[in-house]
């Protein structure tokens, strides 16, 4: 098939060149011309494990298309993704002018017949919205159908997510489009979820709510039990050994972060809202979010006394390991508390320091751990890369003013580092 995304996100680029793998011929528009130069050349605008190479080997192959004009891409294809970003509003719901402008661009270069389906995570209602918006500029004599195809990969293993999802949810009011769109996504390994436009938009938002629940619960278990003396992490395993519970998501730490899970939170409160309910289970799950974040600064001024020009070494500044990606990233908020308390604040990350020197100021940006480390009264650990596993104790104990270690993902054995002299505390333990 020939299919067309616009937006070239984490979200857009990864669907797109996963499509051209597979044989498609897949245009992606975008709006941004030294984006779209870069991506002729291969060069994506952020990171993602094996996306450069994607890209690469299908633009070679011809199947893979960038473009700023929707005109070469939206005719001749059979189907079109809209894949723009969603951020939250001032109220907290889904800011969705990028998608309706899309639609319209979309709709007024139309011919034949098209299948519009949906990528962006957007509130119950919204696509109904763009039938309306495409209806009303479309060419005469054509024809076309809505689709909500909500996206659940998962920044870090995107490729992989996109290869072979959970589930594959289509929401559509139209068997011609089902079927097309059941045709494109065939060669991917997935459950297909098939069902009306209302019941997919709202799949993905209880699905981050949910998964954004396990992670409060999490914390607030972890939190019950340093202050009952129990282990929070025996227990949360404890618990996970449960089926009907599972272990995926109960760890404890610094929160949720990044560009979905906040936002989608807040997307469902607020369309809960615009119903008349009070999700007051959500409010609850955003506060606890807040305090896992300012648990992590608590506990580094509850060690040094007094943080006032004291040196605190940032261990991780993207949300998780394995992308760039800052957006509401639990480091920003805990440099933030940091500051107010007038530290010093040395980072490093292995991927994201590009973009977080766009948005982080009076920060001392490292070229390594160990430079974060030289001189400093604490290290905390906020985002569980490998690389931050395996380091050498010794090395950085003697780098250190205080061998002190806040370890925000829990990712030493206490004991062990206890044991080369730091003063240890993690989440829950
Ligand atoms: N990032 C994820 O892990 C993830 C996972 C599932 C779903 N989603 C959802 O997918 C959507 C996209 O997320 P993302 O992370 O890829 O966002 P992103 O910010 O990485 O990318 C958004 C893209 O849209 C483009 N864009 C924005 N407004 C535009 C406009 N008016 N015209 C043309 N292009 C425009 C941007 O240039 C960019 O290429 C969001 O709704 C998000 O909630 C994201």
């Amino acid at each position: 098939m020939t299919i067309t995304f616009i937006g070239h996100g984490y979200v857009g680029l990864v669907t797109a060149s996963v499509f051209a793998d597979l044989g498609n011929t897949v245009w992606v528009v975008g709006r941004d011309k030294k984006k779209i130069e870069d991506l002729k050349k291969g060069i994506p605008p952020f990171y993602e494990p094996g996306l450069e190479e994607l890209v690469k080997r299908n633009i070679k192959a011809k199947r893979l298309l960038f473009t700023l004009d929707y005109k070469p891409a939206i005719p001749d294809s059979d189907v079109v993704f809209i894949a723009v970003g969603t951020p939250p509003n001032k109220t907290g719901d889904a800011e969705l002018l990028g998608v309706f402008e899309v639609s319209e661009n979309i709709g007024k270069n139309l011919s034949g017949y098209t299948v519009v389906a949906t990528k962006s995570t957007v509130p119950v209602g919204t696509n109904k919205r763009i039938k309306q918006l495409i209806d009303e500029v479309k060419p005469k004599g054509t024809e076309f159908d809505i689709a909500s195809a909500p996206e659940f990969l998962k920044e870090g293993t995107a490729i992989q997510d996109t290869l072979s999802p959970d589930r594959i949810v289509i929401g559509s009011e139209s068997k011609k489009a089902e079927k097309i769109l059941v045709e494109l996504h065939k060669p991917i390994d997935g459950q297909f979820v098939l069902t009306n436009l209302e019941t997919a938009e709202l799949i993905k938002y209880a699905s981050n709510s949910f998964l954004a629940t396990k992670i409060s619960f999490a914390n607030a278990i972890a939190k019950l039990s340093e202050l009952v003396g129990a282990d929070g992490l025996r227990v949360l395993e404890g618990m996970g050994f449960d089926r009907r519970i599972g272990k995926e998501f109960l760890s404890p730490g610094p929160g949720y972060g990044g560009s979905c899970f906040p936002k989608d939170v807040k997307a469902l409160i607020a369309i809960a809202k615009n119903y008349d309910y009070s999700f007051g289970l959500l409010d609850e799950v955003e506060k606890i979010n807040g305090q896992a974040r300012r648990d992590i600064v608590r506990k580094t001024r509850k060690i040094l006394t007094d943080l006032n020009k004291k040196t605190i070494g940032i261990l991780g500044l993207s949300f998780k390991p394995n992308t760039d990606d800052i957006r509401d990233a639990q480091s920003a908020d805990i440099i933030e508390m940091l500051k107010q308390d007038r530290a010093n604040i040395k980072v490093f990350d292995p991927q994201a320091m590009e973009n977080a020197k766009k948005t982080i100021n009076g920060v001392q940006f490292c070229t390594d751990v160990y430079d974060v480390a030289r001189g400093a009264d604490a290290l905390i650990i906020v985002t569980d890369w490998n690389e931050f596993k395996e380091l050498n104790f010794t090395k950085i104990k003697k780098l250190m003013k205080n061998p002190v270690i806040i370890d925000g993902r829990n990712i030493y054995n206490p004991e062990k580092i206890k044991g080369l002299g730091f003063t240890y505390v993690g989440v829950g333990r």
